[in-house]
């Protein structure tokens, strides 16, 4: 079983030298592994700094263009991303989607133009406390991959479920509705698309997502900013059996 161990660093840190140690920190906390992949995702300004730069940890983009260039004022392009050695681009997070109103449509675009210059997207899903309350949590997820993936080969891309009220919150996921939306992400899916547990993961409970909850890895924002504690959610993982 490979698993996978993902920083967001969000909009942080705020400046070149914190951004720097933070990156060697954290390669010098995880190894290159058969077992584990750890990646990274800076914001744009740091990735032609670190992609390619250390073989323990892979680079991705938090974000891309719908567009490959162009009139795009403000946008990174995925071809200028896979140009630079990042391996994987993270689309439709949930901080995308309420703040910048993306839309599912949108995440169907950047997925497949992330695609065609062999980028791995990863593709995040996940309800509200408020879709969670009134029973529609598993509806809104179906619905974010249907759309958001449509027309794309699933196995080519990982999935996230973040669900967005335990993002940045303190307040992971149950285990049991952990597992029932894995194996709900899993059916519509299929048994070859990676998928990841995001919100509030951490050295202490992020390994038990993958040991008992079906999932591949874990997607990890808060967390990622200290490298001792990235580093701990590493030996973790890498001890599961
Ligand atoms: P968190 O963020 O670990 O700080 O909850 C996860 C994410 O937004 O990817």
């Amino acid at each position: 079983m490979k698993y996978y161990l993902f920083g967001n660093w969000k909009c942080n840190p705020t400046n070149a030298q914190e951004a720097k140690k933070l990156f060697s920190d954290t390669a010098k906390g995880v190894k290159r592994s058969e077992k584990v992949e750890t990646a990274v995702f800076p914001p744009f300004c740091y990735l032609a700094e670190f992609a390619g730069k250390k073989k323990e940890v892979a680079i991705g983009a938090q974000n891309c263009c719908f567009k490959e260039s162009g009139a795009f004022t403000g946008e990174v392009s995925p071809k200028q991303i896979a140009d630079l050695e990042c391996k994987y681009v993270l689309i439709g997070h949930s901080e995308r989607r309420k703040l910048f109103f993306e839309t599912d449509g949108f995440v169907n675009e950047k997925t497949k133009l992330a695609l065609s210059f062999d980028l791995i997207p990863v593709v995040c899903v996940g309800e509200t406390d408020e879709d969670r309350t009134a029973g529609r949590a598993v509806e809104v997820v179906k619905n974010q991959l249907a759309a958001g993936l449509k027309d794309v080969d699933v196995k080519k891309v990982f999935a996230a479920y973040e669900p967005v009220w335990a993002i940045g919150t303190g307040k992971a996921c149950g285990i049991a509705e952990a597992r029932e939306m894995a194996r709900v992400i899993r059916e519509v899916l299929g048994p070859d698309t990676p998928i990841l547990y995001g919100g509030s993961a951490n050295a202490k409970n992020g390994a038990v997502y993958l040991k008992e909850a079906g999932y591949n890895g874990l997607l990890v924002g808060g967390a990622s900013l200290k490298a001792d504690e990235f580093a701990k959610m590493f030996q973790e993982i890498e001890g599961l059996e």
